[in-house]
């Protein structure tokens, strides 16, 4: 019984009260019994009972239950249509019975069972969105008198509650449930894979950083995991309730470029209908991530140096210098140290981003990682198309582990993906595997062969060819050939030509 909050004693003060509770009180079963309590003492009845509707099995089944049975009479369930509460979840209609020993409807088996004397029963249902969710029913008044028509009122407000209050905790809990796969899919969207030494490394220098405002430059090939990694240094550190503003430097010519940076002001040039914040302002507090920042242009480099340097900038059109506080993290797959000594990148600028390098190391350096990956691909797109226990066939793994991956963590996922859509649900085999099924006209010229199958397979074609051309005389093909007849022989067994 919930005995947290007083219970005043006026019937309507009563049920006013109990409803500023309904938003308040979030664990359900204690809001329940505290509803099914106050109307039992409101009514002063002998006992009460909420039964609610197991969608799974469409039977009753006890929720609440007062009384001096109340233990008993838990244990039981009731298919719908049966007794006075099958009857009212079955019908909708409220049903108030002076005397169950007249009534055909009445299911004395419970009552017998549990030895609990019944004579007058009020049964009423309780609805959410129109369906039928349950009842409450209240069974003989505390002096033996019937219970009356005027109860039925009250009983209906009661479980008019009850509904509300199941209603919000199946809302709560259905928000708490989405927030909670929300945070899991972020969580997991940014999960950085890996226990090879060197992948390892760039992590924890990461986590090194990732409480100061100290300037870091990511370097690694494509697909390598470098976005990954500064969401990384973002969400560790202590900026991670600002946000992290992304910029891809290669993406728009050097004018769009500026005013994406720094915004601009109304009119500051055709079509700027409207003040527009830069992603500099944008990032206050929080982290600017610069990506493919090796493709910025020499102007850019410049504008984007005195901000550096002086900590304030202007939005383009603007008189106002604006000071923001925020940590750049950039990032580039070129070898930018290359850049800067041939004059495509400003030094000056190199050494205020490159404070710290972290460097994220190709796939084909850590191979050890592939299996770990690849098994955590496959677990990704399989859940996303709800199969639960895709494999990896270990000839598929092996290709894996064997193959260079230029295109590295993004090109083994893509593979990955496509492996499981394209294959038959249960295993990954290596025919599904785009990188090992790029065929083309000429025998052996194919990713994923070893040179000894691509020769082999060349072989046999070659000898092919030339066994039609001369009608299948050994002789001649070997001859144009320039083989012996005898080695020949051998390669059309060993090739089963
Ligand atoms: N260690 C890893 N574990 C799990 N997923 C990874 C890992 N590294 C990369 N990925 C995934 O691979 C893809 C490419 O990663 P990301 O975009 O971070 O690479 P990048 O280095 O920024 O590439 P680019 O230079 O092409 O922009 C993303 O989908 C990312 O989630
Ligand atoms: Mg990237």
């Amino acid at each position: 019984m919930y005995r947290g909050l007083p219970i005043s004693d006026s019937p309507i003060d009563r049920l006013n009260e109990i409803s500023t509770w309904l938003n308040s009180v979030l664990d359900l079963d204690q809001l329940l019994e505290l509803i099914i309590d106050s109307a039992t003492r409101m009514m002063q009845a002998k006992a009460s009972s909420l039964l609610l509707l197991d969608q799974k099995t469409g039977k009753l089944y006890f929720k609440i239950a007062t009384g001096e049975k109340k233990e008993e009479v838990r244990k039981y369930e009731i298919n719908m249509g049966e007794g006075i509460a099958g009857y009212v979840a079955e019908t909708g209609e409220p049903l108030l019975i002076p005397d169950v020993s007249k009534d055909p409807r009445w299911d004395k088996r419970i009552s017998e069972y549990i030895g609990f004397q019944t004579h007058s029963i009020a049964c009423v249902p309780m609805k959410m969105e129109g369906k039928i969710i349950g009842v409450v029913e209240i069974i003989d008044k505390e002096d033996g008198s019937s219970i009356k028509s005027e109860d039925m009122k009250t009983l209906t407000a009661f479980a008019g509650l009850a509904s509300m209050a199941i209603g919000n905790a199946r809302k709560i809990d259905q928000v708490k449930r989405e927030n909670k796969d929300l945070k899991e899919e972020l969580e997991t969207k940014h999960q950085i894979i890996g226990e090879s030494k060197s992948l390892k490394k760039a992590v924890s220098d990461a986590f090194k950083v990732a409480n100061s405002k100290t300037s870091t430059l990511i370097l690694g090939e494509s697909g390598t995991g470098k976005e990954l990694l500064a969401r990384l240094i973002h969400r560790a550190g202590s900026r991670k309730a600002e946000h992290l503003i992304v910029l891809n430097c290669a993406a728009l010519p050097e004018t769009l470029m500026e005013a994406e940076l720094f915004g601009y002001e109304k009119g500051a040039f055709t079509g700027a209908a409207s003040r527009k914040i830069g992603k500099f302002e944008l990032a206050d507090c929080g982290t600017l991530f610069l990506d493919e920042i090796g493709e910025m242009s020499g102007g850019m480099q410049a504008k984007l140096l005195r901000v550096l340097q002086e900590g304030v900038f202007y939005r383009v059109g603007g008189l106002t210098p604006i000071s923001v506080d925020v940590r750049v993290i950039s990032a580039t797959n070129r070898d930018i140290a290359k850049e800067v000594a041939e004059g495509r990148f400003r030094e000056d600028l190199f050494y205020r981003l490159n404070v710290v390098q972290i460097r994220m190391p190709a796939l084909r350096e850590r191979k050890e990682d592939i299996p770990l990956l690849a098994s955590y691909f496959v677990n990704h797109f399989g859940r996303e198309r709800g199969l639960q226990d895709l494999k990896i066939s270990e000839k598929a793994l092996e290709k894996m582990r064997e193959y260079d991956w230029p295109g590295n963590v993004r090109e083994l996922a893509n593979a990955i993906e496509r492996a499981v859509v394209m294959g038959n649900n249960q295993e990954i085999l290596l025919e599904d595997l785009p990188i090992f099924s790029h065929k083309t006209d000429q025998p052996g010229l194919e990713v994923g062969l070893t040179l000894k199958e691509a020769l082999d397979r060349f072989k046999k074609e070659f000898i092919l060819l030339n066994l039609k051309h001369t009608d299948g005389n050994r002789s001649k093909a070997a001859k144009i050939m320039d083989i012996q007849r005898t080695y020949l022989s051998r390669l059309i067994s060993q090739y089963q030509i």
